[in-house]
């Protein structure tokens, strides 16, 4: 019998040490610029107690970006910018990212690390506010690719803006579905990771959505829009 479920068990077994390869991996994969702003990024995050996406799923987006050719992406919580050098990474060289925080020093924080990256200033469009006011002002079907990564108790409303915002052949990813383990955990739950819940349901019910909920980082849930 060839791999079956002893090479099942083997990998489910690792699965720490294959998350943290993952990880390892994705921090490889970027050039030394991206890299020393990554690190800078990161470090401003930590200081700030703002949550960054990690290696792995920086790289999921870069490829998603990139699969999708994104010219225009939006992002819900720009934070310290590691999420957006990863998202203009991929994108076509001329894309725009939209990127939308409460914190207008955390955005301060992502220019210079968009800067020292190599991205040109015009490749980043900085919105400050809260995104349930920004998100209504920003253009039906106008972008390949939304990332939400703001505050998850509003994802429901964030995946019906997504929604409008998104061409047809787009796609919506959100960022710590898992919620550091509290999404699959039968006890008592905050009402942020209900939402999760909730959310997770919408996207897989949906005629209009082809999903797949990626293990990377806090678990990173994407759907395509379908073209009808
Ligand atoms: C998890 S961090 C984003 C990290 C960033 N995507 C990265 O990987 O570098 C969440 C960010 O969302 C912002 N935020 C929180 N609530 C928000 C809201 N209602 N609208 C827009 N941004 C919000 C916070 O200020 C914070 O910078």
């Amino acid at each position: 019998m060839r791999g079956g479920r002893g090479q099942e068990r083997a990998i489910t077994g690792n699965r720490q040490s294959n998350w943290a390869f993952a990880d390892a991996y994705g921090a490889e994969l970027v050039d030394d610029a991206e890299n020393a702003a990554l690190r800078w990024a990161r470090e401003r995050a930590q200081q700030a107690g703002v949550r960054a996406v990690s290696p792995a799923t920086g790289a999921t987006l870069r490829l998603l970006a990139a699969t999708a050719g994104a010219k225009a992406v939006a992002e819900i919580g720009t934070g310290t910018g590691v999420s957006g050098i990863h998202l203009m990474a991929g994108m076509r060289p001329d894309g725009v990212l939209t990127t939308v925080d409460t914190d207008p020093e955390q955005q301060q924080f992502a220019r210079q690390a968009f800067r020292a990256a190599g991205f040109a200033g015009n490749r980043a469009r900085f919105i400050p506010g809260s995104a349930l006011d920004v998100l209504p002002r920003l253009a039906d079907r106008g972008y390949d690719l939304v990332f939400c990564d703001g505050d998850r108790s509003e994802c429901l409303e964030y995946f019906a803006e997504a929604l409008r915002l998104l061409r047809p052949g787009g796609l919506v990813c959100f960022e710590g579905v898992f919620a550091n383990g509290r999404t699959v955990d039968a006890g008592a739950q905050p009402a942020e990771v209900r939402k999760l819940r909730e959310l997770l349901g919408a996207v897989r019910e949906s005629d209009d959505l082809v999903p797949s909920l990626l293990p990377v980082g806090d678990g990173l849930l994407c759907a395509v829009k379908r073209e009808r």
